[in-house]
């Protein structure tokens, strides 16, 4: 497609670099961002022009982690640890997908309650259910969003009546389920996704790195996000230096592999460096880190090291999809580090944030989340009239202001890769 919007604009280059435009022009091309302008240059002026007057225009929103099964029971359960409330709430939940009504029911409210939000694109964790699985791909291809969806493997330390009998039945159910899936959408994408070392065996890693390199996927996963889980995994795989050791060892966090590992609460000098080395995707998902008190992660020292980072919703420890939130509770956890942990890390600003939900998480699926050139056209449209006030604001306090202020209706367009949705 090709067009033009007009309006507000506001968008990351860097973490330190947020350019707003008024009046700008943003050009979109076969689908993909040609720049922004002050004047519509010659070569677009045939284009049709959608004129937002005074909304603000900013690239989409990526969620790099999610679990579409917990979104029924989001607001509530939140008066336990991590280990406690997998097994309290989560696991019962998550049981319940077997039942492919249950989930029909439950992924139409999901997907279409994720499609008003400022969100593009995603990763997002299912169930060990495959045909559920399916059907979530289904709903989430009818949005128009652009995501990786995981059929989850586990195969040990979980109740019976959510734990796979074996690797290779696991392993089994998953191939079934890719060769199913992964061309049968356009926008929607199979990801390999252990749940996370404590409920997998070193067999099922090893067997679902074979997978991953034969269908040639991206991985999502958890990584050290409590004390206790990382303890089990220390008990579990005591030949492991440490918890990202153990998907280093069974080549799920690899230079040929993309991946994404939620929380990293607690990483070590060693697991730094092997994020690093590896590009590891970090999904900071704060909300869910203070929901089930599990610590703040040093989200700055990660930049400083050159570790690609963008934040996660990580519903149902996180009660709410919108990634606006997670920006501002990824700025206010990162004030209480500053003020109760280590003052040496400084606070994250409002541009840092915004660059993690744009371009920071939107990299993780190409050239996504600003409007440079050569960006795919994911955009969203803001109208913040209802949030009227005295002061004269710029383009950047109206968009900080949408950061604690805005909801749904809020949001009043939205474009997947040249597509409105
Ligand atoms: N670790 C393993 N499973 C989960 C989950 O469902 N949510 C969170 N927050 N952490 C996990
Ligand atoms: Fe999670």
């Amino acid at each position: 497609m090709n067009f033009i919007l007009r309006g507000s604009v506001c968008y990351s280059k860097s973490p330190t670099e947020l350019v707003t435009l008024e009046k700008g022009y943003v050009v979109c091309k076969d689908n993909v961002c040609e720049g922004v302008y002050t004047e519509i240059p010659e070569a677009y002026k045939a284009y049709p022009v959608k004129d937002c007057g005074e909304r603000i225009i900013i690239p989409g929103m990526a969620d790099l982690h999610t679990h579409a099964p917990q979104y029924t029971f989001r607001g509530l359960g939140m008066d336990k640890e991590l280990l406690d409330w997998l097994n309290a709430y989560t696991f019962p939940e998550e049981a319940k997908y077997e039942d492919e009504g249950y989930a029909r029911q439950a992924y139409q409210k999901f997907a279409s309650d994720l499609k008003q939000t400022t969100t593009t694109r995603a990763c997002i964790f299912g169930t060990i259910h495959p045909h559920s699985t399916e059907i979530l791909m289904e709903q989430l291809e009818a949005t128009g969003l652009i995501t990786y969806v995981g059929k989850v493997n586990m195969d040990q330390n979980a109740p019976d009546y959510l734990c796979e009998s074996s690797a290779a039945e696991s392993v089994i159910a998953t191939e079934k389920w890719i060769n199913t899936v992964q061309s049968k959408f356009k926008n929607t994408k199979p990801m390999i996704t252990p749940r996370f070392v404590p409920s997998c065996s070193g067999e099922l890693l090893e067997k679902l790195h074979d997978v991953q390199e034969k269908y040639q996927l991206p991985v999502q996963s958890h990584l050290s996000e409590n004390m206790g889980e990382i303890q089990l995994v220390q008990e579990l795989f005591p030949q492991s230096s440490c918890y990202a050791d153990v998907y280093h060892q069974y080549g799920l966090i690899d230079k040929e592999c993309k991946t994404v590992m939620a929380h990293c609460v607690y990483c070590s000098e060693e697991e730094m460096k092997l994020l690093k080395e590896n590009q590891v995707y970090v999904a900071h998902c704060p909300e869910s880190n203070a929901n089930l008190a599990s610590g703040i992660a040093p989200i700055r020292k990660y930049m400083e090291h050159h570790i690609p980072i963008g934040l996660g919703s990580d519903v149902a420890a996180g009660s709410k999809l919108s990634i606006f939130y997670a920006m501002q509770d990824a700025i206010v956890m990162s004030k209480m580090r500053w003020r109760l942990v280590d003052n040496s890390l400084a606070p994250l600003t409002f541009e840092e944030a915004f660059y993690l939900a744009t371009k920071g998480g939107g990299s993780f699926f190409g050239k996504v989340g600003s409007f440079e050139p050569g960006y795919e056209f994911d955009a969203v449209i803001l109208d913040d009239k209802n949030l009227e006030t005295l002061l004269q604001l710029s383009i950047k306090e109206r968009a900080e202001r949408m950061m604690y202020l805005a909801d749904d209706r809020n949001i009043v367009g939205k474009y997947v890769a040249g597509k409105e949705v």
